[in-house]
């Protein structure tokens, strides 16, 4: 029964691979503590599963051709509002995907970025995020950038602070500053712009989930809360995505 249903996934995934035309994915995981509660479960249960729900989603991306997957896992705000006991919980999650699935990651040829403020993160995490940057920086299969303590107002402010280093130093003249200057100077540079935003939970908006970057993304909204997304929810939205037309401006 189990290799009949591995056997079945197999070909679903087959069917979409390489074909969704989405090469930069982002998700808004959000739902986990409402999820975990209307199970009738600790909220941060939640999280748990939410964990669980991003590595398959993340194997799942690769299988169809997705190169870059990016989502994002804790905001500026939810660092500043969330309580101590909770945040401590998603920082052992985080450590453990770094650490102990590290080998997975690197089996998978997936890379690992983390985009956002260092500053605020205990050092313990900070330390392994680097250690995972760097075991995975040969890694070409593909990347996965973890949005923590991030926030897209607080990246372009960054991105203008190191502008600013630059003109203060006489290296940079003003006057020829345009929009490629500040996306180069973003948390990733070389990533392409997200082709296609997905939010779990039923909330409409992006919560400045890659505020520069998303200015011409599709957007795909879908109340299934983030620990019950699923590969096949994956594909109604990929399926979807093949649908939209996307002018950039244009006619
Ligand atoms: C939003 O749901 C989700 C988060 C604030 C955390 C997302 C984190 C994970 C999925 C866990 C692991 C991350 C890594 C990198 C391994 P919410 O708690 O705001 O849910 P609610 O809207 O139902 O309250």
């Amino acid at each position: 029964m189990v290799s009949i249903q591995k056997n079945s996934a197999m070909k679903h995934a087959t069917k979409h691979a390489k074909t969704s035309g989405v090469t930069h994915l982002g998700i808004i995981m959000d739902g986990n503590r409402r999820w975990a509660r209307a199970q009738g479960l600790p909220p941060f249960k939640g999280h748990e599963q939410g964990a669980k729900t991003l590595k398959v989603i993340a194997r799942a991306c690769q299988d169809r051709g997705i190169t870059i997957f990016t989502v994002y896992a804790l905001s500026t705000e939810n660092l500043t509002q969330r309580a101590h006991k909770e945040l401590e919980f998603l920082f052992g999650l985080m450590k453990h995907a770094f650490t102990k699935e590290l080998d997975e990651f690197v089996a998978q040829g997936a890379r690992i970025k983390v985009l956002g403020r260092r500053e605020g993160l205990p050092s313990s995490l900070i330390d392994v995020i680097r250690h995972a940057e760097d075991a995975t920086a040969d890694c070409t299969k593909g990347t996965i950038q973890f949005c923590i303590n991030y926030g897209g107002r607080a990246e372009i402010v960054d991105a203008v602070k190191a502008i600013g280093r630059e003109i203060a130093n006489n290296k940079r003249d003003p006057n020829h500053i345009d929009e490629s200057i500040i996306a180069a100077h973003l948390y990733n540079p070389d990533a392409p712009d997200p082709d296609l935003i997905i939010r779990t939970s039923g909330e409409q908006r992006v919560s400045g989930f890659l505020t520069w970057q998303s200015v011409y993304s599709e957007l795909y909204f879908t109340p299934t809360p983030w620990p019950a997304f699923t590969t096949e929810e994956l594909d109604k939205a990929l399926d979807e995505y093949k649908k939209r037309s996307r002018r950039f401006g244009g006619s």
